[in-house]
């Protein structure tokens, strides 16, 4: 046998996982070491308490199971209450941007698998007149804000093994959407393998194993072994903003947010909005022994979910839009101590059985890991919880139909572009509407810019 599978064996017999080994005689050279890379990779200590954990936790959360009673709604910064306080904090905001001293940290390592899209999904368009792509979106918000605040503020991108290279490309191609490549920080967040319901690692052929990325939680790890933390800390970091890939709306680097959670010396803060459906697919904030915690949506007990106040609204309605304020000190901690929950999934993974045929399941056959970064939350000692408005702020791509789709998405940014004419006094279009970042980053940075040429319903400016 190939010797660096050799050397694995006594290791992977001590965590009950030499199956892997099972067709390595009839591997040659290549595949030998592409499944030596892949084994070499995971760290098997850590990786069999993980499993431990993952399989230790219920499949389905009851109220019982996530502490319902101990459970109270979250202390939010309503949406313009104090406008006093909000012109304060978008100074603060501003002086920080201005120091340099805030990043954008976009993560983007997900698979996408229910847009089945082919390809990053930050490559995917949804300008509703230029096609703009979600990756165009977010970097010129990074740039825009960057010439706004007269500091070239750093952009770090979380990608995975399934699309780091298509990722990079994307960005080359598109000459790094108008900033400076040294500007732009790539990096790769781990792996997980999948395993089964008694936790053996799956191969997905004689010479892999069946590995996926280990959740957005991975990238306190990845910011820490990719060099990025220091990246940071070289340039006199204090402050990123982090955000997802589908969400075209995101006010990216908001000073607002960034005020406030700087104002309040939070470690971690989170931007919500008002859910009013219980069935919305997004986590909600809660308060859990004066912390704040974050419950997913797959976790939600209808209970909860379903649980209104006296005014009819949902009690449990901090609706997460994945925004976040993390200081560098909170990140570095985080990163350092590495102990995040990990959570499971059950998913319909094709591999191999014994006899090394291949198996594709109609009903799911094995668990997937993943680390959820909101999981941090409760490490924070301070945290702000921003109410900000739906329609500013969040229309994610997830489905490729129904809500929360290209077609939903593509309506939210041409209708906030048609608000933001009407508000300048200008004709509204009947079909769509598109403003650029670069033209604008709000509403009164739209009516400030608007020359005499400028009437709709495209309005943009080269980079
Ligand atoms: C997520 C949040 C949910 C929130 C909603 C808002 C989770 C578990 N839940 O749900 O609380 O209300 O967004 O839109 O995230 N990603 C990685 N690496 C990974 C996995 C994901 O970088 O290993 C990135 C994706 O590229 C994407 C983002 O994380 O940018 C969200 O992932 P997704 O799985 O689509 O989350 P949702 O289930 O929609």
């Amino acid at each position: 046998m190939h010797e660096r599978l050799d050397a694995l064996r006594e290791t992977l017999e001590a965590h009950g996982q030499a199956h892997v080994l099972r067709f390595a005689e009839e591997l040659d050279e290549e595949q030998s070491s592409q499944l030596a890379s892949q084994l070499e990779s995971l760290d098997f200590a850590r990786l069999s308490a993980l499993i431990k954990t993952a399989l230790k936790g219920p499949d389905d959360a009851t109220s019982e199971d996530v502490g319902a009673d101990s459970l109270q709604p979250p202390r939010v910064l309503d949406w313009g209450i104090d406008e006093d306080r909000d012109t304060l904090a978008r100074q603060a905001g501003a002086e920080l941007l201005s120091a340099g001293k805030v990043g954008a940290f976009l993560v983007a390592g997900g698979q996408g698998t229910r847009l089945g899209y082919d390809g990053p999904k930050g490559r995917f368009p949804v300008g509703p007149l230029t096609n703009r792509t979600l990756f165009a979106f977010h970097a010129q918000r990074v740039l825009a804000t960057s010439r706004r605040y007269g500091a070239k503020l750093p952009f770090y991108i979380m990608t995975s093994r399934v699309n780091h290279e298509d990722t990079r490309n994307a960005f080359e191609e598109a000459h790094w959407f108008g900033l400076d490549p040294a500007q732009v920080f790539f990096l790769q967040q781990g792996m997980l393998p999948a395993i089964t319901s008694d936790g053996k690692l799956l191969l997905s052929t004689r010479s892999s194993l069946s590995l996926s990325p280990d959740g957005h939680g991975g990238c306190f790890r990845a910011l820490r072994e990719s060099g990025a933390l220091e990246d940071m800390e070289s340039r006199g970091l204090e402050q990123l903003f982090y955000f997802q890939v589908d969400n075209p709306l995101a006010q990216v680097l908001d000073p607002l947010f960034v005020g406030h959670h700087a104002m309040e010396r939070a470690e971690m803060s989170t931007k919500v909005v008002d859910k009013t459906d219980p069935a919305e697919k997004v986590g909600v904030l809660a308060l859990r022994e004066g912390k704040t915690c974050l419950l997913e949506y797959s976790d939600l007990p209808d209970q909860l979910a379903e649980a209104r106040d006296a005014d009819g609204r949902l009690r449990f309605r901090a609706g997460n839009i994945a925004i976040h304020m993390l200081t560098v000190d909170f990140l570095r901690q985080i990163a350092t101590r590495d102990e995040l929950p990990v959570h499971r999934a059950s998913k319909k993974v094709p591999c191999l059985d014994e006899k090394g045929d291949r198996v594709v399941p109609d009903e799911p056959n094995a668990v997937k890991m993943e680390m959820f970064v909101f999981d941090a939350l409760p490490l924070a000692q301070r945290s702000v919880t921003q109410v900000v408005l739906r329609e500013d702020e969040f229309s994610p791509v997830k489905n490729a139909e129904g809500s929360d789709s290209p077609a939903t998405c593509t309506a939210a940014l041409s209708e906030q572009a048609k608000r933001w004419m009407a508000s300048a006094g200008l004709a509204v279009p009947d079909g769509v509407a598109e403003i650029g970042p670069l033209f604008a980053l709000d509403q009164e940075e739209f009516r400030a810019n608007l020359t005499r040429g400028d009437f709709g319903p495209m309005f943009d400016r080269p980079a």
